[in-house]
Formats: C-alpha cells, sequence, structure tokens
C-alpha cells in the first residue's frame, strides 16, 4: 500500500488547488481488536455494515431511532423538502429528558447515573442515582418554570463541571427550553456575546469550581457576562448561580439584588415538585452549541431533539459499546460538544454510568486519572489527544501502578501521532483495550468517522473508515472527486445527511447554507440530498483500506488542546488594543496542546514596539475569549507580508513560526519583509528554546496551507 501511494508524481503541483497536491504519507501497522472485547461488544459482526449501506439509508437510521422511548412515532424518516435543512423523523414527538432520566427510573432507580468526583481528594465523590437525578432534574425544571421559561425559550449555562449542568440541561430539555452551555474556561465577555447572539434572558452559573488545586471565583464572570450582552442589546433579568458549597458563598464578587438569587434558595419552594416532561417535536431544537468560524461571530450550532437523540444513542452503543452495566467516563468537558453527545445525552439514554470529574487530569499529580478508574471499575474511558500527550510526558510510568481495566479508549478533536497513540495503547490501556479515534465535529452531533471497536483494526494515526451510515467523499477545490483509496489530499465532505447533523446556525441560515453546503452545491433549488454534500472544513486523506487520516482544518481556525479558535476572532480581540494597526493569528505546533496561537501585531505610525503593547493584546485576548485562547508568543512586526490585493498571507507568517520553508512568496507585494521577521522571530525563538521537532507531513501540510482560500 505504502508503494501504491509513493507511485504519485508531483506533476499536478497546480497552485490554485492544494487539495490535489499528492502527500507521501508514511503507512502505520494494524492494530487487531482485543478478542475479549469482541466477545462481548454491541457490534461483533461486521454485517453489521450491511444494514448501513446506501441503498437502505435513511431507514437505516430507525435502528438509532428505536433505541430511544417515543410519544409518537415519526411519519417519515427524512424530509428533504427544505433542503438542506434536513428534517429527521418528522411526526415523531418525544421528550430528551424522560429518555435519559425517566424510563431507567422505571427499570432501575438505584443504579448510578452520575458519579461526579470533586477535585479535592479529601472531598468523596457523589455518586447520584437515576433516581435521585429524576427528583433533581424536576425540582429544578420546576425553578425554570417559575421563571416563566417555556418550550423554545432560550437559556444560557456557563457551568463548570459539576453535576448541577447535566441536571440543568435535563430540567430545560424537560419544558422543551434550548439551553446554551458555554464553557467555564471561556471569559465572561464570551459568555456575553453567546447570551445576546442566543437572545438568553437567564443566564445560570456557579459560585466557584476547583482547577488545579484553586477554588476559582467563578461568579465574577457572570457580572462580565450580564454587561457584555447588555451592551449588545441583550438584557439578563435573572442570574442564577449555584453554590458549590450549598449555603455557603464560595465568590468574593457580590450578588446583585433583584437579579442575582442563589438556586439552593429557589429550590426550598419546589422541593418533590414533579413537572411532566413536554411532548416535543422530533425536529425542535434541543440545544445550542457554540463554535467559532471564519468571521468573528460565532456560529450557534442548533441540533435537534430526534435526530440528535437517536444518533448520540446510536453511535454510543456501537462505538463506545456502552451496555448497561458498564462504567463509562469520559474526560472531556460538558462545555464542548463531546461532553454533550458523550458525557450527558449518549450515555444517559442508554441508561449506564456516566463519570464526571471537576478538575485537571494531572492534580494533584499525573496518576489521578487511573487512580480514578480504579476506584469507581471505570472500564470505558474517553479523552483527547491533548490530554494523553500530558499525562505521557509528566506521568509516563503511572498508569502501570494502578490496577483497572479498560475495554475500549476513546480519542477525540484532534489528530493524535502514532507514538502518542502507541502509549495509549500499551501503557494506559495495557493492551487490553481498543482504541476509537473518532472524528466528528460541533456541527454534526455525533461521531462521522471512527473503528468499530469490536470489528474494526485499529491503525495509528487514521480514524478509520466511515461511521455506520455515513458516506464521505474526499473532493479538490474544482468539485472533483479524489480517487478513493489514492491517498491524496482533498476537503473531507459527507454525501448524505444523518439524523446527528445540525439544523441550522441560530440567527444565520444563510450563513448556514454557504459555510458547510454552498460549496459544493449545484443546484441551489434541488431538494434531493445527492446535490448537497456537506463541507466539514477539513483535509483528508482515504488510503487503499479505506481509512481516512485527517490532516486538520482547511479554513481559518486553529485548534488548540482540541479546542476550535477563529483567526478572526483572535485578531479582533488583539484590533480592540488601540496602539495595534493589523493583527494575524497563526498555529504552532506545539507538543502538548497540539497547535498552539502566535500573533502578528503590526502597530499604528508613531507607537513603539513595546512589552506594554504586548501585554495589553495578551489581556484582550484573555478578556474577550479566555485563557485557553492565550498566544504563546506576540510578535511585533514592522510589517505583515501581504498580497497585491493587501490580503495577510498568513501561511507565510505560520511557516515562520513553525521554521518551515515559507514557500512560493512570488505573490508578494513586499517580499522583503519575509527575511526581516523570520530573521526576528526565530531568533527570539532559539533563544528562548523553543525552535520544534521536525515537523510531520500532516503538521508540515496543515502549517504550509495554513489561511490559504
Ligand atoms: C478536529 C470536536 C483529527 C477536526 C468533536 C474537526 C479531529 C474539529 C478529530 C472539530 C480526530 C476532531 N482526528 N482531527 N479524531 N476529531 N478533529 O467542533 O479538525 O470541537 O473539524 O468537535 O476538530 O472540533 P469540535
Amino acid at each position: 500500500m505504502a508503494d501504491d501511494l509513493n507511485d504519485v508524481t508531483d506533476d499536478e503541483t497546480n497552485e490554485s488547488s492544494e487539495a490535489q497536491i499528492a502527500v507521501h504519507w508514511r503507512e502505520e501497522n494494524y492494530y487487531d481488536p482485543p478478542a475479549a472485547l469482541t466477545a462481548q461488544a454491541n457490534a461483533s459482526d461486521p454485517a453489521i455494515r450491511d444494514q448501513f449501506t446506501e441503498d437502505k439509508f435513511p431507514d437505516c437510521f430507525t435502528a438509532y431511532a428505536d433505541l430511544l422511548t417515543w410519544y409518537k412515532p415519526w411519519d417519515t424518516v427524512l424530509d428533504t423538502s427544505t433542503a438542506p435543512f434536513w428534517k429527521w423523523f418528522v411526526g415523531g414527538e418525544l421528550n430528551a429528558s424522560y429518555n435519559c432520566v425517566d424510563r431507567h427510573v422505571e427499570t432501575h432507580p438505584n443504579k448510578a447515573a452520575l458519579i461526579w468526583l470533586p477535585e479535592p481528594e479529601s472531598e468523596a465523590h457523589q455518586a447520584i442515582t437515576y433516581r435521585e437525578l429524576y427528583v433533581r432534574v424536576n425540582e429544578f425544571a420546576a425553578v425554570l418554570k417559575e421563571l416563566g421559561l417555556k418550550a423554545g425559550d432560550r437559556i444560557t449555562f456557563h457551568m463548570p463541571m459539576v453535576p448541577e449542568l447535566p441536571v440543568a440541561m435535563l430540567a430545560a430539555a424537560r419544558l422543551g427550553v434550548v439551553h446554551s452551555q458555554v464553557f467555564a474556561g471561556f471569559s465572561g465577555t464570551a459568555a456575553g456575546h453567546r447570551i445576546a447572539d442566543s437572545g438568553s434572558t437567564v443566564l445560570v452559573t456557579m459560585d466557584g469550581y476547583y482547577r488545579s488545586g484553586d477554588l476559582l471565583d467563578h461568579k465574577v464572570k457572570a457580572d462580565e457576562a450580564v454587561e457584555a450582552a447588555a451592551k449588545e442589546g441583550q438584557q439578563v433579568d435573572k442570574v442564577l448561580v449555584f453554590r458549590r458549597y450549598p449555603g455557603q458563598y464560595s465568590a468574593k464578587t457580590p450578588m446583585v439584588e433583584g437579579r442575582d438569587v442563589f438556586v439552593d434558595d429557589l429550590l426550598a419552594a419546589h422541593k418533590g415538585e414533579i413537572v411532566e416532561p413536554a411532548r416535543l417535536s422530533a425536529t425542535d431544537p434541543l440545544f445550542l452549541m457554540y463554535t467559532s468560524g471564519t468571521t468573528g461571530r460565532p456560529k450557534g450550532c442548533q441540533h435537534s431533539i430526534g435526530g440528535y437523540m437517536s444518533y448520540v444513542a446510536g453511535t454510543s452503543k456501537y462505538y463506545q459499546d456502552i451496555h448497561p452495566d458498564d462504567t463509562y467516563w469520559c474526560m472531556a468537558d460538558i462545555g464542548w460538544i463531546t461532553g454533550h453527545s458523550y458525557i450527558v445525552y449518549g450515555p444517559l439514554a442508554l441508561g449506564t454510568t456516566s463519570v464526571m470529574y471537576e478538575g485537571t487530569p494531572n492534580y494533584p499529580d499525573a496518576g489521578r486519572p487511573w487512580r480514578i478508574a480504579q476506584q469507581l471499575g471505570v472500564n470505558i474511558f474517553h479523552t483527547s489527544p491533548t490530554a494523553i500527550r500530558m499525562l505521557r510526558k509528566v506521568g509516563p510510568d503511572e498508569p502501570a501502578k494502578y490496577n483497572y481495566h479498560f475495554k475500549t479508549m476513546t480519542t477525540v478533536g484532534e489528530p493524535i501521532e502514532p507514538e502518542v497513540w502507541r502509549w495509549y495503547y500499551e501503557t494506559v490501556g495495557k493492551g487490553e483495550a481498543a482504541i476509537t479515534d473518532t472524528w466528528w465535529q460541533t456541527e454534526t452531533g455525533g461521531f462521522l468517522g471512527s473503528t468499530l471497536p469490536g470489528i474494526d483494526k485499529m491503525k495509528p494515526g487514521s480514524c478509520g473508515p466511515a461511521a455506520l451510515g455515513i458516506y464521505p467523499v474526499i473532493l479538490d477545490e474544482d468539485s472533483n472527486e479524489v480517487p478513493r483509496g489514492s491517498g491524496k489530499a482533498g476537503n473531507i465532505c459527507i454525501r448524505a445527511p444523518w439524523p446527528g447533523v445540525f439544523q441550522t446556525i441560530w440567527g444565520q441560515p444563510d450563513r448556514f447554507v454557504s459555510t458547510y453546503y454552498a460549496k459544493y452545491n449545484k443546484d441551489p433549488e434541488s431538494k434531493d440530498w445527492h446535490d448537497w454534500p456537506y463541507f466539514a472544513g477539513d483535509g483528508a486523506t482515504e488510503a487503499a483500506d479505506g481509512y481516512f487520516r485527517i490532516l486538520g482544518r482547511v479554513d481559518d481556525v486553529i485548534n488548540v488542546a482540541g479546542h476550535r479558535l477563529g483567526t478572526k476572532e483572535l485578531e479582533s480581540a488583539a484590533l480592540t488594543v488601540s496602539e495595534v494597526a493589523e493583527a494575524a493569528a497563526v498555529p504552532v505546533v506545539d507538543d502538548i496542546r497540539g497547535r498552539a496561537v502566535e500573533m502578528y501585531i503590526s502597530l499604528k505610525p508613531g507607537v513603539e514596539a513595546s512589552a506594554d503593547v504586548e501585554n495589553k493584546v495578551k489581556v484582550a485576548i484573555e478578556t474577550d475569549i479566555g485563557k485557553i485562547a492565550r498566544p504563546k508568543n506576540i510578535w511585533i512586526v514592522p510589517d505583515m507580508p501581504k498580497t497585491r490585493s493587501g490580503k495577510i498571507m498568513r501561511r507565510v507568517i505560520a511557516a515562520t513560526s513553525n521554521f518551515t520553508d515559507t514557500g512560493d512568496i512570488t505573490t508578494l507585494a513586499n517580499p522583503e519583509v519575509v527575511d526581516k521577521i523570520r530573521e526576528q522571530v526565530q531568533s527570539a525563538k532559539r533563544a528562548k528554546g523553543e525552535v520544534p521537532r521536525e515537523l510531520s507531513e500532516t503538521e508540515e501540510h496543515e502549517i504550509k496551507s495554513f489561511g490559504q482560500e
């Protein structure tokens, strides 16, 4: 196979079609799925794929919908009449909260639904049974109802990793209130933008939570959020504050009279109250999840109740291999799509036990995750390449010290380097667990590419084949299909809809069509899904074995520790500093976080470069977005490399930051600046000991094409 790939010639290096450039990928060896896993797997017979072939589409997905309890079955599996706004299970009625809670109370009330581990090891974990979850969800739903919230209204949560978060989500879902959870690590201002965009009048937050040993004041962000939302014309009437220690306030920030209320006080009036789950339409929205794109305005990805719930239940069953008796731990944060789909909705729909952890994985030491696994008997583990790289670096021998046994392990959110994959497999998994490298996105609701853990061989660095019922195609810039199995890079698209796909961008339907469907649509009037391939925004290759390798974003998005940051958002934050004339954000390869951000800044005439300006830019980014976006370096340069039309050539500065070849610069208006910047940046980086290791093929590919049309 590797030989076939090397046959590809170099004669097609057409400047305008980066997608066609042949890439000589090194192939990796296969690993067999563990026999013990296969013996018990939900998907153990390869014939399962026959049930999801294209001739069975879309009806094949009723197998997923059948995992749920419906008040009323659907009339139409897939309605394409308002293409590409696909509607799944039309006519069906259900409730997500009922499916994740009530129906399990009927069958196994005393089983743990959630097990929550506080970060301080001195605090005991809390096991919340399905019965208790039912009580808490109902009581909080009663609180929301009392505030006048009803189906279709939006509510914003800015909550850390505490059980109150899934309780709040399920309470909103019970009423049909559309929730929008903003990652707690985002700044108050970032939460405020999202509150305004979604039109929420209620914000739910927490006084404080633990991160790396500190009890953070989180409430302060609520004040910033309300202020930022008000600037955009959105008034927040109520801020509901959960208390990390009920009855005791853990934040220093004062409560605002009339606006801020402690949830434990409100709950007192609703003890034991039951709120009947609303009978909602399958196509009603369940939640919004904001993500970054190519403009400064975040996109509120709107997910449906029926399609989304079916898809996460089905993929949790077959790809996470969740059985009712498993103890499943996904170490992601519920503030991201992974936590929504694979901590809350998927696992709870299947009635399993889902573990939640408040803090950082290496607190107080790098053995913590494995101690938790041993203590709780976790047998399915799910995390990100960033966490794996970090744990490998700080505690390479820790897993061996603990007695736990995983049957499957998932990785998600970024490409995983084969050597990191092997450490995960051999050391964390002790050679007895299957790894699923799951490729998907906020927009897609659930997995698009992954091996089936009990069936497929694994190949480090590749996510594997398409998920059941998913039909990918790799297209070049001219809409030509890159030959299947050729190993050539192009834009990965999904030809047919699937139930988990988002319904629209909240409030921006045109952007939904233009970003995800317009690129490869030839007939905007068409009602036939064949005419609407979904453009994922990722580069990919497909090897002869049908395994996909994801090369990373093809748009202006930087994936830092698995978190998508838009260059425009970073740049607009930098531009709020009055001294700054121009700003450009580029990715730099980072051994732990995959990528980090480097900011290039040019100053207004007459302004001198100084540490003060640098610091202002850093603070602006932390305030507007959050600490996760903090640049690794800020370079104040005399000028930016620009095309004759004035566009900053990000790939040139990205190459400079990564010590790689800047490629063709003949189209620059000011080519002389390239050497100057290189000298400035690279000598400073050398002095700091920041010369990166040699880039891998995929990294090289991403950096050299960064920001290109
Ligand atoms: C990247 C996270 C390589 C990809 C679920 C995608 C991956 C973006 C993988 C979505 C993977 C996700 N291998 N790259 N297994 N999974 N990505 O929306 O670039 O936070 O487009 O969803 O992460 O990130 P998001």
